[in-house]
């Protein structure tokens, strides 16, 4: 595996394969990884001659100072895990390689149409700004002909497809299925935070999504902000703490009442797990749009 920490370094080898006629897939993470990042990792390689996982806390999307302090960074695993994948290349930038200007390096302007406004956008104000900053400055870097992103990070799915599309950006981006411990826990890399007590109950969240599932499937017709509201009312057991459970248009992440007044519905929650907070979503209905 190569391991690059500068950009310039970095684009010479990429333009290398580039001009052998190699394709390039794309991983961003932000390390401490997991079987959920190392499936994208195996997808990416399996559709491209060469794969690049990049490893890189992004300070800009993190609203909540203590958690920035917290998030789990272990480069030594995360290093010997990519090279017993076999993935070519790791891009570990230094902080100035990605905002050369400071963290206030411009980023071109996109109208995000209201998609940064709902769930996570409202509990963590300027996250969503971040992400498309760092994802926008990564994707001018690597230059990947695919993206793989996990459908965990559902919003930040269709914010990320949305600014590709209107900015134009020559890249097919890939949305890969929640990979979960075998008690329905989405992996996560704050699940290393969870206490016993709140990794017991965390299986929970999973069990709430599928009964909406099993619901909606019983019922097309059913009344899902009334389904929304009795999820949010299951969960709201201690150490469990929602802080929303939303049933949205796949595409406008705008609620929905009925499965039928959109093409894809997707049932979303965040949830306090004693301090950790977790996110989690079950696609209900699903439409691919033409371009996936
Ligand atoms: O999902 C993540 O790990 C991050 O938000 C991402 C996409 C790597 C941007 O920092």
């Amino acid at each position: 595996m190569r391991l690059f920490k500068r950009v310039e370094a970095l684009q010479r080898h990429l333009q290398q394969r580039k001009t052998a006629g190699d394709a390039v897939g794309f991983v961003p993470t932000m390390g401490a990884l997991h079987e959920g990042h190392l499936e994208l990792l195996r997808r990416s390689m399996r559709e491209n001659q060469c794969t690049v996982c990049s490893i890189f806390v992004n300070p800009t999307q993190f609203n909540d100072p203590t958690d920035l302090a917290k998030y789990p960074r272990m480069p030594e695993k995360d290093i010997a895990a990519l090279a017993r994948l076999g993935c070519e290349v790791l891009f570990m930038p230094w902080e100035e390689e990605i905002y050369p200007q400071g963290k206030d390096t411009p980023t071109p302007e996109v109208d995000l149409q209201g998609l940064d406004a709902t769930m996570e956008g409202v509990h963590r104000p300027g996250h969503f700004a971040g992400v498309v900053q760092v994802v926008h400055r990564l994707l001018e870097i690597v230059q990947p002909d695919r993206l793989y992103m996990g459908q965990k990070d559902y919003q930040q799915f269709v914010i990320v497809r949305h600014m590709i599309r209107q900015l134009g950006l020559p890249v097919r981006i890939i949305m890969c299925p929640i990979v979960r411990e075998a008690d329905g826990l989405a992996l996560s890399s704050r699940n290393l935070r969870l206490t016993p007590e709140a990794r017991a109950a965390a299986p929970r969240i999973y069990e709430v999504l599928k009964e909406v599932l099993a619901q909606t499937a019983r019922q097309p017709d059913a009344d899902l902000e009334a389904l929304a509201a009795a999820a949010f009312a299951k969960l709201d057991q201690l150490p469990l703490k929602p802080e929303y459970f939303e049933i949205v248009d796949g595409t406008t992440l705008q609620p929905v009442r009925t499965l039928d007044e959109a093409d894809s519905v997707v049932a979303c929650t965040a949830v306090w797990a004693g301090d950790v907070r977790l996110i989690d979503n079950i696609i209900l209905k699903w439409e691919a749009d033409e371009e996936e």
